[in-house]
């Protein structure tokens, strides 16, 4: 038989390389390629052991809906669908730092206290360090076990004897598989203790939140590779600078995966914000150049956003372009659009936007107010007091309707703004509590805020 040959992954995208390099080819990240031992591959030519037939089942049958263990933490509630799915397995990712194994700690904790069995797995934290938090959190007396374990196989015994209803991994990148021959964190080592511990949650019906942390492009770093072995994938974003942290589905098997809870990181831990559509505000109010107020909405929840743009003069032969809390190439595509179809040149100017609050933005209809305030930022014009902009803005120049627009605008007119500017084919409701303009395109957008 052949010896088998080193593989090379990249431990960012898990791209398998041929041969070590500087660069992954996939991901164009340096430094990530890794040298691996390779998973036993089906050799050429093996056949498979002769299957049974199974019996087909018709799609048309009765099913219950799975049962929930609801938190009683009802923002995580919301993003997980309706709590906890039992033998379901969850990857928790965001930066480090964050507030991943606070959250996971207050969980466990107010699990704990409700009569579950909770078991807290920590590979980053000693038992001193994790009894320091829950001192902190104010969750000392809550009857969670913990242990302080990275061998896969050692937690895989320790759980099985132990039974918990719920169990937190921390983290992903700690755990260490003995057969498993690279070091801990590499790609391989993730998916063979994800593997483990998704086939035991399982096996045992225990609610696995696996933590894993992301690189600071936004991945989580290896664990892509899990992404599909687990049952939801929450990240847990923010920025550490802003108390804010949002907690979102971008998978879940169980539930809808547009939800967001939204938490504030105080001294004694995560809480609850139940009301969030006026937190990332900003300065509105104060009225700005190159401010606008985007009435978005996130899962079921309305919630506004301001947008902040800069233009100045450039000194640099390439224009700066510099874009936090929203996408890069959408900003490339809205200053393209706003000088191709409005006139509105911005190629000689370096260009800053910044969401405010930490909040990240992905909703397309927040084309025109990015629109709204990069105009404004140039002329120097404030938008008008109290003034929303919601739409998607199409190559054309266009302005397309945003769907939902009646509760963002009913929010907009809630919290005191009297005046939207939104796409010419809103559906407007019969009464929707401030003025509403319609802009058919940038050029009428542009031409709506120099006017006055
Ligand atoms: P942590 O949960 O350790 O982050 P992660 O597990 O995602 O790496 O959170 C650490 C940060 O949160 C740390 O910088 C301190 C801050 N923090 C608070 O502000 N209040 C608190 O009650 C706790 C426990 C942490
Ligand atoms: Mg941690």
């Amino acid at each position: 038989m052949a010896k088998p040959k080193t593989t090379y992954v990249c431990q960012n995208c898990g791209a398998i390389a041929p041969r070590w390099a500087g660069r992954c080819d996939a991901c164009g990240q340096w430094n990530t390629i890794v040298e691996e031992n390779p998973e036993q591959p089906l050799a050429a030519g093996v056949q498979l052991p002769k299957g049974k037939s199974r019996k087909l089942q018709p799609l048309a049958g009765e099913s219950a809906p799975p049962p929930r263990i609801a938190t009683g933490i009802s923002e995580l509630d919301r993003v997980t669908g309706g709590g906890f799915v039992p033998g379901s397995a969850l990857l928790i990712g965001g930066d480090p730092g964050i507030g991943k194994s606070t959250l996971m700690l207050q969980v466990l904790a107010t699990l704990a206290n409700a009569g579950r069995r909770a078991v807290y797995v920590s590979g980053e934290e000693g038992l001193d360090q994790i009894r320091l938090r829950a001192q902190r959190l104010g969750v000392l007396d809550a009857p969670l076990l913990l242990a302080s374990e990275t061998n896969v196989s050692d937690i895989v015994a320790t759980l099985r004897r132990e039974r918990p209803e719920v169990v937190v991994i921390d983290s992903l990148q700690t755990l260490w598989t003995p057969v498993v021959e690279s070091a801990p964190g590499t790609v391989s080592q993730l998916r063979a203790g994800a593997e483990a511990m998704v086939r035991l949650a399982k096996k045992t019906g225990a609610v696995t939140l696996l933590i894993g942390h992301v690189t600071k492009e936004g991945q989580i770093a290896g664990p892509r590779v899990v992404e599909h072995m687990v049952d939801a994938v929450l990240y847990f974003e923010g920025d550490r600078g802003h108390q804010y942290r949002i907690l979102r589905a971008v998978k879940n098997r169980f539930g809808a995966t547009d939800e967001i809870g939204v938490f504030e990181m105080r001294g004694h831990g995560l809480v609850e914000v139940p009301n969030p559509s006026q937190l990332f505000m900003g300065d509105a109010g104060r009225e700005v150049a190159g401010a606008a107020v985007f009435a978005g909405v996130e899962g079921q929840r309305p919630l506004l956003v301001e947008l902040q743009a800069l233009a100045v003069p450039t000194t640099f032969a390439t224009p700066r372009r510099a874009v936090v809390g929203w996408d890069a190439g959408r900003l490339a595509m809205v200053l393209a659009v706003l000088e191709a179809r409005a006139g509105v040149r911005l190629g000689q100017h370096d260009v800053y936007l910044n969401v405010a609050g930490g909040m990240r933005v992905r909703e397309p209809a927040a084309d025109l107010a990015a629109a709204a305030a990069l105009v404004s930022s140039l002329s120097g014009r404030p938008l008008p007091a109290g003034t929303v902009v919601f739409g998607e803005v199409a190559l054309s120049g266009r302005v397309r309707a945003a769907p939902l627009t009646e509760q963002r605008l009913r929010e907009a007119a809630k919290l005191g703004f009297s005046l939207a500017l939104v796409a010419e084919d809103s559906q407007l409701p019969e009464n929707p509590g401030l003025k509403v303009e319609r802009v058919a395109d940038v050029t009428a957008l542009a031409a709506r805020l120099l006017r006055e």
